[in-house]
């Protein structure tokens, strides 16, 4: 198939632009894309789809959610504006754990029902890679059930699935000032056997005061590079807890949220090919008024991923292109980087190498929008502008 009229932002080059592209796809993957007047002959007599001008990126991904989930935390949220703090709420039993009940009441099914309305706001919004944690079971039987939830939506709709292993998310009731044992116990076990039933992709953890210390979180990356599994941390989110130097000195893929990190993390990073994965959503939701180091990220040249976080609590957020807005208006991010976010960053910050450019050999995964400028797609506020949807080559108007 031929795809042509278009105007191609094929983010091989920061956000450039190139007009009148035609993007030729293959057994869905890009077989060739460049300006119409190069397209070589031995493609000339493929079927051919004019798109009208439109402007065509890669396919957005949104790569840190925790969409798989029971229940909701509405109540939560009047909590909090209340006075109550996220931290408060969640040292009184309430935030991730009351998650946690919920999930563990509902069966794989429910899981997969509840999800697909989410995953479908996603979808609607050019989504085509979405990465999906574990980490609201916390027990074997509930975190094998999301994963296993986790990889159905991925059957289910036409969208790649992502998964990572969150066991080390919280401390569950039974491990209360025990939080030793319990990696020990249940989340390293836990991992071990997801990833025999070949439920992991990659393998995340939280490391912070309300949860886990750098050194339980390291026997978790441990396990991880036993099993040959790349990893990943929320860090820094509410308090510096040296998560990201952690991180760093373990190889890992991205560290995320990053709020309290300071520029010798991001030089940290830097060092070690991190990607910096932020999260504007659950700064806007937790009403947080410390800023991740933006400049210092760029400065010391770490690339940045936007996602939506989306979970219950600290940010019940499906729109991308909302965490894009968020991520310019907040932090003072630049569209062009946004985009870079929701695509060649996040594929990297996924460990996904044939995602999130338009070239060939990659993935025929691409979004097609009623714009005529790359900003425009985090210019406005809940508006969705996608006029179709490539996924795995095949064109579905949303
Ligand atoms: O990424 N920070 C930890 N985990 C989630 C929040 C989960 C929740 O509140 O349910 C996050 O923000
Ligand atoms: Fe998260």
């Amino acid at each position: 198939m031929i795809l042509s009229n278009m105007a191609l932002v094929a983010m091989t080059d920061g956000a450039a632009l190139l007009p009148d592209a035609v993007v030729v796809i293959r057994d869905a993957r890009i077989a060739w894309t460049g300006p119409r007047t190069e397209l070589p002959v031995a493609y000339h007599a493929d079927e051919h789809t004019d798109l009208g001008g439109r402007l065509v990126t890669p396919g957005l991904i949104d790569c840190h959610t925790h969409v798989v989930f029971g229940g909701n935390r509405a109540a939560e949220f009047e909590m909090r504006l209340e006075g109550a703090s996220y931290e408060e709420i969640a040292r009184a039993g309430g935030g991730i754990m009351s998650t946690v009940s919920a999930t563990r009441d509902t069966s794989q099914d429910a899981l997969v029902e509840n999800a697909l309305p989410r995953v479908d706001a996603m979808i609607a919004e050019g989504v085509t890679l979405l990465e999906i944690k574990s980490g609201y079971g916390l027990d074997r039987d509930t975190e094998l059930r999301m994963l296993r939830a986790a990889r159905a939506l991925g059957v289910q709709r036409r969208v790649a699935v992502h998964t990572s292993f969150l066991g080390a998310h919280a401390i569950p009731p039974e491990y209360a000032g025990n939080a030793d044992a319990y990696i020990d116990e249940i989340c390293i076990p836990t991992l071990q056997a997801a990833h025999a039933e070949g439920l992991v992709d990659a393998v995340d953890g939280f490391c912070e005061g309300i949860a886990f210390d750098t050194s339980q979180i390291a026997r978790v990356f441990d396990a991880a590079h036993t099993l040959g599994l790349p990893i990943r941390l929320h860090a820094e989110q509410l308090s510096h807890q040296g998560g990201v130097a952690l991180a760093a000195a373990h190889g890992a893929l991205s560290a995320d949220h990053l709020e309290y990190a300071t520029e010798k993390d991001a030089k940290a990073m830097a060092a070690a090919g991190m990607v910096a994965v932020i999260l504007p959503g659950a700064f806007y939701t937790l009403r947080e008024t410390r800023m991740p180091p933006i400049d210092a990220l760029r400065a010391a040249g770490v690339p940045m991923a936007i996602s939506t976080d989306c979970n219950p609590g600290s940010s019940p957020m499906t729109s991308l292109l909302l965490a894009m807005n968020m991520g310019c208006t907040l932090f003072r991010m630049t569209p062009a980087e946004a985009l870079a976010g929701v695509t060649n960053h996040a594929a990297r910050a996924l460990g996904v190498a044939d995602a999130g450019q338009i070239a060939a050999g990659m993935r025929a995964d691409l979004a097609i929008w009623d714009v005529t400028h790359p900003a425009e797609l985090s210019y406005r506020i809940g508006f969705n502008p996608l006029y179709a949807r490539v996924f795995a080559g095949t064109l579905e108007r949303q």
